[in-house]
């Protein structure tokens, strides 16, 4: 019965990328996303990226400087949200797969699995190069340099899976990845309902396509890898994972001052700012509110059958 519903599980997620080579975006829209077309006056409606995304774009410190200022902050958040995918695509994403492809953990993946995760690594190299692009161009139109600044957060998650004892390793970087791929569809589709300047929101569209597959692929392994993970790596991706998952809720802290400051707003408003979005309370909120896909693919793999796990969640503040 337990292999049976193993089989299911793998026939699932393989089953999303099916049509691949035809269906991707890196397959579907090579290079099409032109911002050339962008004048000041032009777009005087468009937004450069969902202002929800940025809520102390409301402050008074902020939104006393007018419009350009609320344009010119949405520009650098999209050119830092685009580095930092970017990022998270080539050495987040991308290094979990390499876990999975090669079946480091010993898990005794089949081929058509690991071969189903080099087409996703295909996928998240492209969206490296589409967002690499869009961000370039933004970074034109406004002089954007300081892009380094976006690391903040890879790093952060490159450090939590070093910190690991190197028994787990491994499995550490599946459980980054898993984490990663289940919390950015919502991102996303936030993201794809709102309206912001065209190319910008094709791209994202597109993107968010690619996605919904990877999260339903990683969600399937979740169950395949949890049903044949032995107790002490069921004990450790329990309590590994939670700091996972708020470690991809944390601000870009570094970003916010230096971008305020290109703005023209002082260190003062940008702690205040801060201190409200990223204090205990705030932080919680947010990853409770963004990992319910995570928790979802968590309940289907039998996750939560034990209740250590589910007092582990509950504690935490995610259930
Ligand atoms: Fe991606
Ligand atoms: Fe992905």
């Amino acid at each position: 019965m337990i292999i049976d519903k193993c089989a299911q599980t793998e026939r699932d997620a393989l089953m999303v990328f099916g049509d691949w080579d035809e269906a991707s975006t890196v397959r579907t829209q090579p290079y099409a996303y032109d911002l050339s077309g962008w004048t000041r006056e032009g777009e005087q409606h468009e937004d450069w990226f969902v202002s929800t995304a940025l809520p102390w774009l409301a402050d008074d410190a902020v939104h006393s400087r007018g419009e350009d200022v609320r344009q010119e902050l949405l520009a650098r958040y999209l050119v830092m949200f685009l580095d930092y995918t970017t990022e998270l695509e080539t050495r987040i994403v991308n290094r979990s797969i390499v876990t999975i492809a090669h079946d480091r953990v010993d898990f005794g993946l089949s081929a058509p699995l690991k071969l189903t995760g080099l087409k996703l690594y295909a996928d998240e190299a492209y969206h490296a190069v589409m967002s690499a692009a869009v961000a370039n161009q933004v970074s034109a139109i406004y002089g954007i340099n300081n892009r380094e600044i976006t690391s903040e957060r890879v790093q952060n998650i490159r450090a939590l899976a070093d910190a690991v004892d190197p028994v787990h390793a491994e499995l550490a970087w599946f459980v980054i990845g898993f984490v990663s791929e289940t919390v950015i569809t919502k991102e996303f589709l936030k993201i794809s309902k709102a309206t912001i300047y065209t190319p910008v929101y094709l791209m994202l569209r597109d993107h968010l396509e690619d996605e919904l597959k990877h999260s339903l692929y990683f969600s399937n392994l979740f169950s395949i890898i949890w049903q044949r993970a032995s107790k002490a790596q069921q004990t450790f991706i329990s309590t590994f994972i939670i700091h996972a998952i708020y470690e991809f809720f944390r601000l870009h802290k570094t970003w916010l001052y230096e971008s305020l400051r290109c703005v023209g707003i002082d260190d003062s408003s940008a702690e205040i700012i801060h201190e409200r979005q990223q204090g205990v309370f705030p932080h919680r909120a947010r990853a409770k509110a963004g990992c319910t896909a995570t928790i979802t693919a968590m309940k289907r793999s039998g996750f939560f059958k034990d209740p250590l796990n589910v007092e582990r969640f509950v504690e935490a503040g995610l259930l």
